[in-house]
């Protein structure tokens, strides 16, 4: 599997919070279900890495990542359990050298020049621009990526099914992060089949816009 790829073919990752374990593998299956064999689960509560866990072995096809890394120890933890891919909400450099030295694909938070510049120290190329909706959306993505021509982003944040293609318009952005197909209130509720058509719509959305422009 080679995750990158994924996800730039996919061009989207969708950021999942679990609250309750029992959620775990029933979101998977409905964004696989979505045609989105990818999934980025938010380290934000107790039962995330049991969650990872609990996909990596049911769900083996699903390319999963931890999201919302803070620190070295998280990363190690999060691969342990069963994450192929790291997003971190900023650049924490002992995280993305655990990363590089273990060849996971890591994704640090940068929205500044100066962290975009400690992330290229590092040999990161591709990093999460977040939350992209507050720091400028694609007017300030732009602007970034000007000076940078070998870096791609993944913006996350404030992300939508009505402004996914205008990211996706921009030729820096390596794909697009958000929770819109699988909010934490469909997950909650148990709303699965929603889950599925969202994400369906967010895949036929990608694929209109690949068609259009003949990418
Ligand atoms: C993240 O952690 O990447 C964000 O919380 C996702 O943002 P969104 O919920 O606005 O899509």
């Amino acid at each position: 599997m080679n995750i990158e790829q994924m996800i730039k073919d996919a061009r989207l990752i969708p950021v999942v919070v679990i609250n309750r374990l029992e959620e775990a593998v029933p979101t998977a299956q409905a964004l696989q279900r979505g045609g989105l064999p990818i999934m980025e689960v938010t380290l934000r509560t107790d039962c995330a890495l049991d969650a990872i866990k609990a996909i990596a072995i049911q769900c083996p096809d699903i390319c999963l990542g931890a999201g919302t890394v803070t620190c070295e120890a998280q990363a190690r933890e999060a691969v342990e359990a069963g994450a192929r891919f790291i997003v971190s909400p900023g650049l924490d450099v002992a995280t993305v050298r655990y990363c590089v030295a273990n060849d996971i694909p890591v994704f640090p938070g940068c929205v500044t020049p100066t962290e975009i510049m400690a992330a290229l120290a590092e040999g990161i190329r591709v990093v999460k621009f977040f939350p992209a909706n507050v720091y400028g959306g694609t007017k300030a993505l732009r602007a970034l990526a000007a000076p940078f021509v070998d870096v791609r982003f993944i913006p996350t944040g404030g992300v939508n099914e009505n402004n996914l293609t205008e990211y996706l318009d921009e030729p820096a952005v390596f794909a697009v992060g958000g929770s819109y197909m699988c909010t934490s209130k469909d997950i909650e509720a148990g709303n699965y089949s929603r889950i599925e058509a969202l994400t369906k719509n967010a895949i036929e959305a990608v694929h209109a816009w690949k068609a259009g422009e003949n990418r």
